[in-house]
């Protein structure tokens, strides 16, 4: 079959919107007309240069969708059913599953460094040569292929131009806060970066009862909506006292109990640490080039400070994705809030020329 998709033949040069071949799913397979996608800023990496990524490929990796068609030996869904795209298919059966890490999945890992489906093929081609996928999912695209795990079911009543959201920035996010973190109730919180998975930090904090939530972002209306959702305190790193001395200044000079990196810099990395009380915990969830290095204190390593990387916010899909639905069903994940516009398909080079400027929380593509 043909779909139109958004392909990155150059990392450095605009996408390019066209029509690609589409092979049908395989064993393990389902074929997937997504309604919606989330654009997030590790696509705009890819393209950058900072995330390595295979050329030519279909970006995307945030989407939901309706199931049109399963492959051989498909079971947990059929045509019909309301979907959302994950980035780990969660296979149950590699090691890191096994030990319950499902956002380690091995396939995950195949997934995200060939471009290829799980058995080394591609689906996309154009005139006869293979296109890659981005994390198996190429949501920048009206139809894909993807792996049976990497679909979850969801209520035919949670919108999917809104809950795309979930398939990334908001499950890394939130995520991050109650999974890798596990926010204690009463305690202090700043988020470095208030984007998509900023904005969902911050949702996650508040979920799970912080006390102060500071939002420090440079543009005012992100602070703005920060506060929308549940940030207590908007700072702004670029005041001439610099964010650290900001945030100390708002915890009697202590410092607070977590702080979070959602923005993918080595300098803003090396702020949560100085930023944290003693015992206090860094989470690292912005993504810097592979190779960068970063430099912390011996004074915070002898103060029991802890700094720690969260993947995917150290999601379990099938037991996270459905409950982070019913957070915004029920009202405590506001969704709705974070998303700034809804595009065409076509319009995607401007969207990332708009989250170069740091405008906006997210663009989501509507097929
Ligand atoms: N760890 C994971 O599993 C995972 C998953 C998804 C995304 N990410 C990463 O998370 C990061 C954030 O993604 P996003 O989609 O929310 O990005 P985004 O572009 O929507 O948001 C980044 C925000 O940072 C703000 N900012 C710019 N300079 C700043 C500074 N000096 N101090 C504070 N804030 C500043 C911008 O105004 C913007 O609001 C990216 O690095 C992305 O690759 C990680
Ligand atoms: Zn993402
Ligand atoms: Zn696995």
């Amino acid at each position: 079959m043909k779909t139109k998709s958004a392909v990155m033949y150059e990392q450095r040069k605009p996408l390019v919107v066209e029509e690609l071949e589409l092979e049908g799913p395989k064993a393990g397979e389902v074929l997937i007309k997504y309604t919606a996608s989330g654009i997030c800023h590790s696509d705009y990496s890819v393209v950058h240069g900072v995330i390595g990524g295979k050329a030519p490929m279909v970006l995307g990796h945030e989407g939901a969708g309706i199931i049109a068609d399963v492959g051989p030996g498909v079971t947990s869904v059929k045509p019909g059913d309301h979907v959302i795209a994950v980035l780990t298919p969660s296979c149950g059966v590699c090691w890191m599953c096994k030990e319950g890490k499902h956002h380690m999945c091995s396939q995950m890992g195949k997934l995200m460094a060939t471009g290829r489906m799980l058995n080394g093929e591609t689906r996309f081609s154009k005139d006869g040569k293979p296109v890659y996928h981005m994390a198996g999912l190429g949501t920048f695209s009206e139809y894909s292929v993807i792996p049976e795990g990497s679909a979850i079911k969801v209520g035919d009543n949670a919108p999917l131009g809104t809950v795309c959201l979930i398939g990334c920035g908001v499950t890394t996010g939130v995520g991050a806060a109650v999974n890798t973190a596990n926010v204690q109730k009463g305690s202090t919180v700043a988020v470095i970066g208030c984007g998509g998975v900023g904005l969902s930090i911050i949702q996650g904090a508040r979920i799970n009862g912080a006390r102060m939530i500071i939002a420090v972002d440079p543009v005012p209306e992100k602070r703005a909506l920060a506060m929308e959702v549940g940030a207590t305190h908007g700072v702004d790193p670029f005041a001439p006292e610099g964010p650290v001395k900001q945030v100390k200044a708002l915890t009697n000079g202590l410092g607070v109990h977590y702080a979070f990196e959602a923005l993918g810099r080595t300098d803003t990395i090396e702020q949560t640490w100085s930023m944290i009380r003693p015992a206090g915990r860094a989470i690292i969830v912005g993504v810097p080039d592979a190779k960068a290095k970063i430099k912390l204190s011996m004074t915070g390593v002898f103060g029991e400070k802890r700094i720690k990387g969260s993947g995917y916010g150290s999601a379990s899909p099938k037991r996270d994705i459905p409950r982070f639905v019913d957070w915004y069903l029920n009202g405590d994940l506001k969704l709705d809030q974070m998303i700034t516009k809804r595009i065409r398909l076509e319009d995607i080079n401007q969207a990332f020329d708009e989250m170069g400027r740091g405008e906006g929380a997210r663009s989501v593509i509507m097929y």
